[in-house]
């Protein structure tokens, strides 16, 4: 076996690296540094074996096209487990298996799957190598495809190396592409032992294991125990005319609108504000010794979705994405210019597959989870402060989904312990980016059903317990950017508008806007919404604004069922919440 000159001095490291290699039998290993000319290397090594594809040069320079296998394209939650001793303790909202058994399992289809392939052993770590808010890991995998896109995503290599071998603990994950079998495809986190194996994909949510099950799913439940919070939410700074600047962090489920919101363009009306993104995706949250919440972005790069992206949605990830980017599964043009579905420019000459394209077909020519993976560095409204090892103070949590009707444009919630209720209560339209069925309306707890490493009952008990721990905690809010007329149109235009409503959230929370109360939570009044410069219909606002008190008795049924399966570990505190809001719309 060949083996690349940098190892460790980390005898844990090494051991567990030699444990896998003679479970795995591959012809190479090769430890990663993270390295420009190492980047390179591999890119060279997947355009001569075709996993990647070089697109046009001249409009895209430094662009790669990633065609997945056809039936890898998404997140697979249903073989997605939380493998804890007690199986109570991974909850009614995971899959669970025992750790013995999943163990056995995923030996035995690693066993020798790396024969003729390469090890790559990938450290990372997940947050800025300063800040002590960071967590380390190492990634072993056979994926060149993995690798780059960990460098993109990550801080990965020696500066991480370097971390662990100063005594940092690490999570140990373990993936392998396998044979791209669905029947032999599972996700496995061990998060009392601080452990992942990842088996038969090469799709991002199931193959970069920094992101879902490093940062979201082991992290949660460590940062249960030590006292703050991993969560899938965007944060974003939003400064004023004034130059002021204020954070906000969100929690939408996947393709929801976090990237778009936390890399937004004012629009023309609002000459003087700016938007700076410290995160696309996830945030961890700590009480900071000032009683306020702060946060860090751990990761380093975006995974976004491409559908949908042009100059006038998202003009900045349009720019972002011309150059030095990974795209996977997103159609061709005849000179092999990237293309997708609301791109507003070209026409696919290839679908996504590299199937000759035929517009009569009906179908996408992209994949609609195709993806975009660029280093954070690349887009113009990156924050400043997004290296910060101290992390940003998060003035505003706003919470939201997909609902074609019901949710409002935008509420508040009365205080901390009612805004727990309101993101426990969340519920979203499915999306492409998990595989199953799409445009189903799931619960979907502060975004994190697929992801939240342990019980939601001990969890929505965290969220209670942290609230409680913060003299000024961030004032919490509902936003839905997505309700529909009757003809399907979406009746708020979204996107750089949303500023308008941020404006509103952040001047709830400086005690100068006017807001309604309602059993759900106050409401802006009609007027409180800037809307100059915006063209929408007559009565679209007082839609939007409206709440449909016997749609929202139903729905908080919908959400007492939920919560029943739960039994006795849901809080009290929670049910209060929650038994206030039912009497309430009765009331009324
Ligand atoms: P993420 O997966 O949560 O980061 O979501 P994205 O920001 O990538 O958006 C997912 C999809 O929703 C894309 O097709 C976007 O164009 C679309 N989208 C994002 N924000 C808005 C919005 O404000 N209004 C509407 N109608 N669509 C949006
Ligand atoms: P998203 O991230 O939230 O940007 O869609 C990927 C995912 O959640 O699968
Ligand atoms: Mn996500
Ligand atoms: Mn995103």
């Amino acid at each position: 076996m060949q083996r690349s000159p940098m190892s460790t001095r980390n005898a844990e490291l090494a051991q567990w690296v030699e444990e896998v290699a003679r479970l795995t039998r591959p012809d190479r290993i090769q430890w990663c540094d993270g390295s420009e000319a190492e980047d390179e290397r591999l890119i060279d090594q997947m355009l001569d074996s075709g996993e990647l594809i070089r697109l046009n040069e001249k409009t895209h320079p430094g662009c790669y096209l990633h065609r997945s296998d056809p039936a890898d394209v998404a997140r697979v939650e249903h073989l997605t487990f939380v493998c804890t001793e007690q199986e109570a303790d991974a909850g009614p909202n995971n899959h669970w298996m025992a750790p013995g058994d999943a163990r056995e399992k995923m030996l035995g289809l690693f066993e020798g799957c790396m024969e003729g392939r390469t090890l790559y052993v990938v450290p990372y770590c997940m947050g800025p190598v300063a800040s002590p808010l960071s967590r380390c890991g190492v990634e072993i995998t056979d994926s060149p495809y993995v690798v780059v896109n960990m460098r993109r995503m990550t801080r990965m290599g020696k500066a991480a190396l370097e971390r662990i071998e100063r005594g940092d603990s690490f999570v140990k994950g373990l993936h392998s592409t396998g044979e791209l079998d669905p029947e032999r495809r599972f996700i496995m986190h061990f998060p009392e032992s601080l452990e992942i194996m990842s088996y038969g994909s090469g799709y991002g949510g199931n193959a970069l294991l920094g992101k879902k099950c490093h940062a979201l799913r082991i992290a949660s439940y460590q940062a249960r125990t030590e006292g703050w919070l991993a969560e899938h939410m965007l944060i974003v700074g939003i400064e004023n005319p004034q130059g002021e600047t204020h954070y906000v962090a969100a929690a939408f489920p996947s393709a929801c609108g976090k990237t778009n919101l936390a890399m937004l363009i004012p629009p023309e009306s609002h000459q003087g504000w700016k938007i700076w993104t410290v995160g696309d995706d996830i945030a961890w949250l700590h009480p900071g010794k000032d009683g306020r919440l702060w946060a860090i972005n751990p990761e380093a790069g975006y995974f976004g979705v491409v559908p949908g992206t042009s100059p006038k949605t998202n003009p900045n990830a349009y720019e972002m994405i011309t150059r030095d980017t990974i795209f996977t599964n997103v159609a061709v043009t005849e000179d092999n210019q990237p293309w997708w579905e609301g791109k507003k420019d070209g026409q696919p000459a290839h679908d996504w597959q590299g199937r000759p394209w035929n517009p009569d077909s009906g179908k996408a020519a992209a994949h609609p989870n195709s993806r975009f993976t660029v280093s954070a560095t690349q887009n113009p409204s990156q924050s400043p402060e997004a290296e910060a090892p101290a992390g940003v103070p998060i003035s505003a949590i706003m919470f939201g989904g997909r609902r074609r009707d019901l949710a409002p444009l935008v509420f508040e919630a009365r205080d901390w312990n009612h805004g727990v209720l309101v993101g426990a209560g969340m519920a979203s339209e499915t999306t492409a980016a998990a595989t199953g069925a799409q445009g189903v309306v799931r619960r979907d707890p502060m975004a994190m059903k697929p992801f939240c490493g342990y019980n939601f009952a001990d969890y929505f008990s965290h969220w209670l317990n942290v609230g409680a721990k913060l003299d000024k905690p961030p004032r919490i809010f509902h936003v839905n950017w997505f309700r529909q007329d009757a003809e399907d149109n979406f009746i708020w235009p979204g996107f750089g508008e949303n500023l308008r409503v941020l404006r509103w959230v952040l001047d709830r929370c400086h005690g100068n806007a006017s807001a309604v109360e309602t059993p759900i939570g106050f409401l802006p009044t009609l007027d409180a919404i800037d809307q100059e410069g915006l063209s929408m219909k007559d009565g679209a606002m007082e839609e939007l604004l409206s709440v449909d008190e016997a749609l929202w008795q139903s729905e908080m049924t919908g959400i007492g069922d939920f919560f029943d399966q739960f039994g006795e570990r849901i809080p009290e505190a929670l049910m209060e919440e929650f038994r206030r809001v039912v009497e309430a719309l009765g009331n009324d």
